[in-house]
C-alpha cells in the first residue's frame, strides 16, 4: 500500500516508523516531515498543506491509498472531509468529529448528556464574565478553567486560589489564547492519576493501544508550567488490565455511539486524557489524534501491521488481528527541550551525537524541532527538539538505557526532566 503521512513532529516521526515497518506498507510519503522522518520517506515537494487540492492531485498520481493525518490543524480545519469526498482513504477524523478536541464545550456536553465519567463544568461566554467571576466565589478551589479552543495545550488553568481563578478568567476573555478564548469552561478539580489511552476507531469498533503517562509540566516532580509533554512511557502500570476495561465501557464504547448516531463518526486515533482515582478513570480530554511524545512510547511496545490496521479503521471495518500485542515489553521516551520552552526560546543550534546512539540496542531518536542548514548539519529548530526512546523488558531497564542514551547527545542550551518513568516505577514496586 502507498501511504503518505501528513505532520512534522516526534509523533509523526514514531508514526512513519510504524507505518514503515508493516508488511503491508510498499511506500511512504511525507508532508512536510522533518529530517528524522525524512530517512524512513520520501518528502513531498510539490504539495502545499494550505491547498488541500495539491493534495489530492499528489494522492491520485501516487495511486496513494491512505492518507494518515498527524496534527490537529488540518482534521480541524476538514481536510479528512476535502480527501475522502474525493475517494481518498483517510486515518483521521471529519471536522464535525475533531470538535471533540476543538470545543472543550462540544466534549464536555457530550459526556455529560452520555454519562461518560468527567469533572462536572459549566461554560460562560465573553459577555458572561461578570457570573463566571460570581461562579468562582461560589466555588471551591482548586478548581480549572479552560480556554474552549484550541490553545497548544496552554490554555488550561488549574487555579489554586480564586484570585488565580479571576486572573484566569480576565486573561482569556481578553484575548490570550485569541478565539480559542471566546468561551470558558470552569470545571471541578479532579484528584488521582493521570494516563492517557489511544483507540483506533472505525467509527463504531475500535482496539486501544498500551496505555501511556505523559510528563506535562516543565521540571521535575510535576512542577512549573504545562508544556505540549517531556516524556512519556508505555504500558503505564496505574492503567491495570481492570482499568483498561473500564475506560472501554464506560468511555470508548458510549462515547463512539453517541457521535455515530449524532451523524459524525469518529474514525483516527481517539486520544483519552484520564484521570484514575481508586481505580475509577474520568476524561480530562478527549483529542482527535495520536499524543505527542506519547505515540512514540506506545508504538514502540506495539507488535502487528500498523498501516493495514489504519486503513481498516480509515474504511470503516477495523480488523484487531492487525495488532498482535498491544505492548511488548516497556518504552520510555524521553525529550530534549530547548532552554526556555515552553516560553521563548532560541533555535538554529547544531546538535551533536545522535551519530553514536546504536539502533541495534533498540533506543529511537525521534525528531520533534530539528531542521537540516546549509552544510545538511542537524539544528534545533523547535522547543521540543528530540526525543529519546528506548525499548527493553522492564520499565526500569527503558529508563535506565534511555537517560544512559543522553549522555552521548548534546545541544546548546539542551534541557530535560530526570525524572520520566518514576511514578510508574513507584506503582510496580
Ligand atoms: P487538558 O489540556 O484539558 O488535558 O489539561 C491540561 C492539564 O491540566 C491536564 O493534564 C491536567 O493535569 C490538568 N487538568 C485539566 N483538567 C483537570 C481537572 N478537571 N482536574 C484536575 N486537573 C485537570
Ligand atoms: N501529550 C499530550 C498531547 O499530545 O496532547
Amino acid at each position: 500500500m502507498n501511504i503518505l503521512l501528513i505532520g512534522s513532529g516526534g509523533r509523526e516521526h514514531a508514526l512513519a516508523k510504524g507505518l514503515k515497518q508493516s508488511a503491508s506498507c510498499d511506500l511512504l510519503c511525507a508532508l512536510p516531515g522533518n529530517p528524522g522522518i525524512l530517512t524512513l520517506a520520501q518528502k513531498v515537494t510539490d504539495c502545499s498543506l494550505n491547498d488541500p487540492n495539491t493534495i489530492i492531485s499528489f494522492c491520485k498520481r501516487n495511486a496513494i491509498e491512505l492518507v494518515v493525518i498527524g496534527p490537529e490543524a488540518p482534521l480541524v480545519k476538514g481536510l479528512a472531509d476535502m480527501l475522502t469526498d474525493k475517494g481518498i482513504s483517510v486515518f483521521g477524523p471529519s471536522a464535525l468529529a475533531a470538535r471533540i478536541e476543538s470545543s472543550k464545550s462540544f466534549s464536555k456536553e457530550l459526556m455529560i448528556s452520555h454519562n461518560i465519567p468527567t469533572a462536572r463544568y459549566t461554560t460562560f461566554t465573553g459577555d458572561q464574565a461578570q457570573l463566571a467571576h460570581d461562579y468562582i466565589e461560589q466555588s471551591e478551589i482548586p478548581i480549572v478553567i479552560k480556554a474552549d479552543g484550541l490553545a497548544a495545550g496552554k490554555g488550561v488553568i488549574v487555579a489554586e486560589s480564586k484570585q488565580e481563578a479571576h486572573d484566569a478568567i480576565n486573561d482569556i476573555f481578553s484575548g490570550l489564547f485569541a478565539d480559542a478564548g471566546s468561551k470558558i469552561v470552569i470545571e471541578e478539580f479532579l484528584q488521582g492519576e493521570e494516563a492517557s489511552v489511544f483507540a483506533i476507531c472505525d467509527g463504531e469498533n475500535f482496539v486501544m493501544l498500551a496505555p501511556a503517562q505523559d510528563h506535562k509540566r516543565i521540571y521535575d516532580n510535576d512542577v512549573g508550567k504545562n508544556t505540549g509533554g517531556m516524556g512519556a512511557y508505555a504500558p503505564a502500570p496505574i492503567v491495570t488490565d481492570e482499568v483498561l476495561q473500564k475506560v472501554a465501557d464506560t468511555i470508548f464504547t458510549p462515547t463512539l455511539k453517541a457521535m455515530k448516531e449524532a451523524g459524525y463518526p469518529f474514525i483516527g486515533c481517539l486520544f483519552c486524557g484520564l484521570m484514575i482515582e481508586n481505580g475509577n478513570p474520568s476524561v480530562i480530554e478527549f483529542n482527535c489524534r495520536f499524543g505527542d511524545p506519547e505515540t512514540q512510547a506506545v508504538l514502540t511496545v506495539f507488535e502487528g501491521d500498523l498501516a493495514a490496521l489504519l486503513y481498516s479503521a480509515a474504511n470503516g471495518s477495523i480488523q484487531a488481528e492487525h495488532m498482535k500485542q498491544r505492548s511488548k515489553g516497556f518504552a520510555c521516551n524521553i525529550v530534549l527541550a530547548s532552554k526556555g520552552y515552553p516560553d521563548h526560546y532560541e533555535t538554529g543550534y547544531k546538535i551533536y551525537g545522535t551519530e553514536n546512539i546504536n539502533p541495534n540496542q533498540q533506543i529511537t531518536i525521534y525528531h520533534a524541532g530539528t531542521s537540516q542548514d546549509v552544510d545538511n548539519n542537524i539544528i534545533t529548530s523547535g522547543g521540543r527538539v528530540l526525543g529519546v526512546c528506548a525499548h527493553a523488558e522492564t520499565l526500569s531497564e527503558a529508563i535506565q538505557k534511555a537517560y544512559k542514551s543522553i549522555e552521548h547527545i548534546s545541544f546548546q542550551g539542551m534541557y530535560f526532566r530526570k525524572d520520566i518513568g518514576k511514578k510508574g516505577l513507584a506503582v510496580t514496586n
